[in-house]
């Protein structure tokens, strides 16, 4: 039942405030991660010395950011692959590795695959992050952490996406306390994680200036999305979203990349979203900026207020709320789904249904 919504994406984007509440309820205190989320055998949190995480597509792109995470707050080596990869070469395990997936339903074949291939591969353990219980790869797997985001019937992954953030925060904060991570750090961060479900709430208000940006998207055919850190792997799902509903060309590239080929294509018809972290880096991104503006590239930026980027001429401004800088890739995340929401809707797409799509990618 998609209820007041035209179609489940938007239902689904609207339900995030909810979902993710959900998925953090049970698994934090006022002040800690509860290690009882992964079951009876927490204890393997201590053994890991390494993180292997394997996942397809937008779930791919949640397993970007937990790199970011896993290696600055645990301060343990991460590496993040495609599954259609992982599956087909002579992968070298470190000992005590945890091998992880993703997977908002479960059945990905290549997903699956590479979970069998890894059991054989000597890994400490296996622990999947998925929103189906009753899943393949939740049945197959040693551990498990659901994301708790409900069905989610739209191909284009939404909420599936944000709490699987979520869990993967929970995740990468549970393995940084057993590395040294201090008990006030933690503590800051369980705090930041309290206060997600409003920053969303707040990241939706900005939906009917959302749609006035996608009105001028409709009759693009490119765009290039930039971000640095934690917001690149954001950058490449805003511009996977934008692809597989509106059908416009997108790319994603790190912003300091700009010069080393992708500047070659800015030009007035070429609008670049750029994702500004409100952090030590946004003088180099700001910098970037100017590079593009220089081509004369259409410039839309999504930031907090107080980067100052609001009263640019030359700038499309939609405004983020400004929150801790832990929590950045999930607030970012909404206006872009929503900007392809809206694009795709002006182009009158199949928006829960693009051609070509499947929702669960069963065969490889
Ligand atoms: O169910 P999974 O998370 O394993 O699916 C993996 C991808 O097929 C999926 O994330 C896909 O990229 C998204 N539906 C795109 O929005």
């Amino acid at each position: 039942d998609k209820g007041e919504f035209r179609h489940y994406m938007m239902k689904e984007i609207y339900e995030q405030p909810k979902v993710i509440s959900a998925c953090l309820d049970g698994r934090i205190s006022e002040t800690k991660v509860l290690t009882s989320c992964f079951g009876a055998e927490s204890g393997f949190l201590k053994d890991i010395e390494n993180v292997h995480i394997v996942a397809c597509g937008t779930s791919y792109h949640a397993g970007m950011v937990a790199k970011y995470w896993i290696e600055d707050l645990a301060g343990l080596p991460c590496s993040v692959e495609v599954a259609s990869e992982y599956r087909y070469r002579k992968v070298a395990v470190p000992k005590n590795t945890l091998f992880l997936t993703l997977s908002q339903s479960g059945e990905t074949a290549d997903t699956l695959a590479a979970l069998r291939m890894a059991k054989e591969l000597g890994y400490l353990t296996t622990l999947a992050i998925c929103n189906v219980p009753s899943s393949t790869l939740v049945r197959e797997s040693a551990l498990t952490l659901l994301t708790n985001a409900g069905p989610e019937i739209g191909v284009a992954s939404t909420k599936a996406f944000t709490t699987q953030l979520t869990a993967l925060l929970i995740t990468s904060v549970a393995i940084a306390v057993e590395n040294g991570l201090s008990a006030e750090k933690e503590q800051e961060l369980v705090q930041a994680m309290r206060s997600l479900p409003a920053y969303v709430s707040d990241a939706l208000s900005q939906d009917a200036h959302i749609k006035v940006v996608a009105d001028r998207f409709a009759n693009k055919h490119n765009a290039l999305f930039l971000g640095r850190g934690t917001m690149f792997p954001i950058a490449l799902e805003g511009s996977l979203k934008l692809k597989e509903i509106s059908y416009i060309h997108a790319e994603a590239y790190p912003a300091g990349e700009l010069k080393h080929g992708p500047l070659a294509l800015v030009d007035e018809d070429m609008p670049i979203i750029a994702l500004v972290p409100h952090n030590d880096m946004l003088d180099k991104l700001k910098s970037n900026l100017q590079e593009v503006a220089a081509r004369g590239g259409e410039l839309y930026v999504f930031a907090d207020k107080d980067t100052d980027l609001n009263n640019e001429e030359n700038i499309t401004f939609t405004e983020v709320p400004k929150v801790d800088s832990i929590l950045e890739p999930i607030v970012h995340t909404i206006p872009l789904q929503l900007l392809s929401y809206h694009v795709a809707v002006v182009k009158g797409t199949d928006v829960d249904q693009p051609r070509n799509l499947a929702k669960s990618v069963t065969v490889e």
